[in-house]
């Protein structure tokens, strides 16, 4: 045994691609396939985080985005599935990881991809700029992390965006003590076997259960003898090279790379105001400085009064994009008389307008959430005839319009009075849906 409490060592890159040549992640068959997740579809959808940034609805056709540390291809599946007509560069340091990734793809029959087994420190030796980067789930196992956000950052076309994320330190602290512990038993010093993962399993259950480390972080699904069981055991108690890092961190290292901080991608998660029962009841110096903090700062509060998420999983973007348009809430009315509406992409499917049509059969509310419910923090329902005015958007944008004459057309007029309605109050009652839809980015709105 190790007498000494030691350190995590970063892996080599070669004892890391031996990790994952031997255990490849994620292990989701071949066939298996993203449709109908709408929430991962969302995030993956490259028109997400940049109408986030620019207000404008990104074309995916002919866009070049990289997964980069793919493993064995699901997400890449994922971004090819949300992003049609993109080409996908997937790369990972294992080999056996970049077979499966291939075959994953030709089994969905992807021709717009290319993979290489190679490490995302030598990204530079492709000679290619991407208008996307996702590095999903790596960067917190690599030796040097600020050195591949450099690395990245420099492939990533003028304006382009990375999203990345990291494990966060308070809220996996159980697990690196864990790790901590079966290193100093010489667990840790190879690529993980069965036998290390029933030695994790025996010696766990052994464990008391009132002693900490078995209470908080031991659960009865780690002893499964299937796919999860081992994927618990190997990327929590066994997994080499697992560093945990703080928001200030973060953002240390963002400036290092001279990228900007965009957005969580479960952004409505992080939101510190909703840890509080009412903030205009806060002491006056509390409430002020929480109004006024910044964005790194309003996330820092969160992760010390609240560490519950596992990633800070975020977007962010190149210091030199040139400034995006304007905020809705800042429009003039001019601005709304002329915007053009978008549905987001990944609910223009016929399985989402078949489930709106349902609502309209039933004579009951459409509620959004229930299709994508990641930007949102409960129902975000609209009635019949919202969902009715909204129905066109199915078929492609619209100008604003277009949709007030359709409303119009469904509620032509007043309830009560049965005066007929002006196309002022359709046209106030469309841009009140769009107001309150276009936050959760369940439509999205342009300028002309
Ligand atoms: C936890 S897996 C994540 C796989 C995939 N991104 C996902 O989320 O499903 C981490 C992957 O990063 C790869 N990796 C680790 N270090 C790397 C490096 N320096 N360059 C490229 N890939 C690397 C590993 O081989 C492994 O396949």
């Amino acid at each position: 045994m190790t007498a000494k409490p030691t350190t995590p060592n970063p892996l080599t890159l070669e004892q890391m691609r031996q990790q994952f040549d031997a255990a490849p992640y994620p292990r989701i068959p071949p066939e298996a396939t993203p449709e109908g997740k709408y929430n991962d579809l969302f995030v993956n959808n490259i028109v997400t985080p940049f109408y986030l940034r620019d207000r404008r609805v990104v074309d995916t056709q002919g866009t070049l985005i990289l997964d980069a540390g793919c493993g064995t291809g699901y997400k890449a599946l994922v971004l090819a599935i949300a992003n049609p007509g993109a080409k996908i560069v997937g790369i990972d340091l294992s080999e056996k990881s970049i077979d499966l990734a291939k075959k994953r793809l030709e089994f969905h029959k992807f021709e717009n991809v290319e993979f290489h087994a190679m490490s995302i420190y030598d990204i530079a030796d492709l000679g290619l700029k991407f208008d996307y980067i996702n590095c999903d789930e790596v960067l917190y196992l690599l030796p040097d992390p600020l050195g591949a956000f450099q690395a990245l950052r420099r492939v990533l076309s003028p304006g382009g965006i990375l999203r990345a994320n990291l494990h966060s330190q308070l809220q996996r602290l159980v697990y690196y003590r864990a790790q901590e512990m079966f290193r100093m038993f010489g667990l840790m010093d190879e690529a993980p076997t069965e036998e290390h993962r029933q030695t994790v399993i025996a010696t766990m259950k052994n464990l008391k259960v009132n002693v900490d480390l078995r209470a908080r972080g031991w659960v009865s699904s780690c002893e499964q003898d299937n796919d999860d069981g081992r994927e618990q055991i190997f990327a929590n108690f066994l997994l080499s090279g697992d560093q945990g890092f703080t928001i200030p961190e973060l953002f240390d290292m963002l400036e290092q790379s001279d990228l900007e901080f965009l957005s969580m991608l479960n952004w409505r998660q992080w939101d510190v105001q909703e840890l509080f029962q009412n903030v205009d009841e806060l002491p006056g110096m509390i409430g002020m400085a929480l109004a006024m903090a910044s964005p790194a700062e309003q996330l820092r509060l969160y992760e010390l009064l609240n560490p519950v998420h596992r990633l800070f999983d975020f977007w962010c973007y190149s210091t030199d994009t040139p400034d995006p348009d304007r905020p809705v809430e800042e429009w003039s009315d001019e601005d709304w008389q002329t915007a053009r509406v978008h549905l987001h992409p990944q609910l223009r499917s016929n399985d989402a307008k078949g489930e709106l049509l349902k609502s309209l059969e039933n004579q009951q509310p459409f509620d959004f959430a229930q299709l994508i419910d990641l930007p949102a923090r409960s129902a975000i329902p609209v009635d019949g005839i919202v969902a009715a005015t909204l129905l066109s958007l199915w078929d492609g944008p619209q100008p604003i319009q277009a949709l007030v004459q359709r409303y119009k057309t469904l509620h032509p007029v007043h309830p009560v009075s049965l005066v007929p309605l002006t196309d002022a109050e359709a046209f106030q009652a469309v841009q009140n849906a769009l107001t309150y839809l276009e936050p959760f980015l369940y439509v999205l709105l342009e300028r002309q």
